[in-house]
């Protein structure tokens, strides 16, 4: 017996490879940013139909604001049209948008649709969907970390927990990265604690279902012991800490 629940309840993905998949066809990177959003459609999907409750995404990180200007603005410009666009099959999808990130640097436009699509989608119950947007675990833990000093409050494994941008989901159960990197780049220093890791080689806007399947699969012959022994878990199958 596996202490591996068959589907993991929260999946998080950083999201990595599109420039690599646009430049690999002699295109301009945005148009693999772009085709990395259609993927992220058809993940989404998949993730609903495989009973996978909570799907949190690397969309931009802290760190990307250092690519070229460009770049950085035709990220911008796609997060507003794909909002605008994809809110209405969300809502056909029963799936709740939450955007986790520092929202001060964003320009005004944007910020109001994220504030937008996250009251359009309030009602949806099949899944949630965390967008990590100019996002980095560290700003999380340093924001949370003010945030209860600010308050008085004391510095503590649970307070943190509470004070975190992901408090409203359990921590990831898998964690992939697409793109052949096999770090974590700074995304969800603090939930992944105890993520199993998936690293696949594929690129994020070729990962479809059948990547997903045997990502799923993987983490489904994992042993998950959080400090206990494979003896423990056999012996005394209720001790298991199943996420
Ligand atoms: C990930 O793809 C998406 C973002 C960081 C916004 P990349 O743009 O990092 O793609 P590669 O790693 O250069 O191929
Ligand atoms: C991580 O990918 C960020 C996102 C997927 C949004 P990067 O491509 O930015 O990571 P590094 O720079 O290769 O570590
Ligand atoms: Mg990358």
């Amino acid at each position: 017996m596996t202490a591996s629940s068959a589907v993991p309840h929260h999946i998080a993905v950083v999201m990595d490879g599109n420039g690599r998949w646009a430049t690999r066809r002699f295109l301009p990177r945005v148009a693999g940013h772009k085709q990395g959003v259609e993927s992220l459609r058809r993940c989404v999907t998949a993730c609903v139909d495989r009973g996978v409750s909570v799907l949190t995404v690397f969309a931009f990180s802290s760190e990307n604001w250092n690519r070229p200007v460009e770049e950085v603005s035709g990220l911008m410009q796609l997060m507003v049209h794909a909002l605008a666009r994809e809110v209405p099959r969300l809502c056909a999808d029963g799936v709740r948008l939450h955007f986790v990130g520092e929202r001060g640097g964003l320009s005004a436009k944007l910020a109001s649709g994220l504030l937008q699509a996250e009251a359009a989608t309030a009602h949806n119950t099949r899944l949630v969907l965390n967008v990590c947007f100019n996002y980095g675990g560290r700003w999380d833990i340093a924001r949370a970390a003010a945030q209860l000093a600010a308050r008085g409050e004391a510095l503590t494994e649970a307070s943190l927990d509470r004070a975190m941008a992901l408090a409203h989901v359990p921590d990831p159960d898998l964690l992939i990265r697409t793109g052949g990197e096999q770090r974590l780049s700074n995304f969800l220093l603090w939930q992944s604690a105890y993520a199993e890791l998936f690293f696949s080689d594929r690129l994020w806007p070729e990962f479809d279902e059948v990547a997903l399947d045997e990502a799923i699969a993987a983490y489904g012959r994992r042993e998950r012991r959080f400090g206990q022994t494979s003896a423990q878990l056999a012996v005394e199958p209720r001790n298991r800490q199943v996420a």
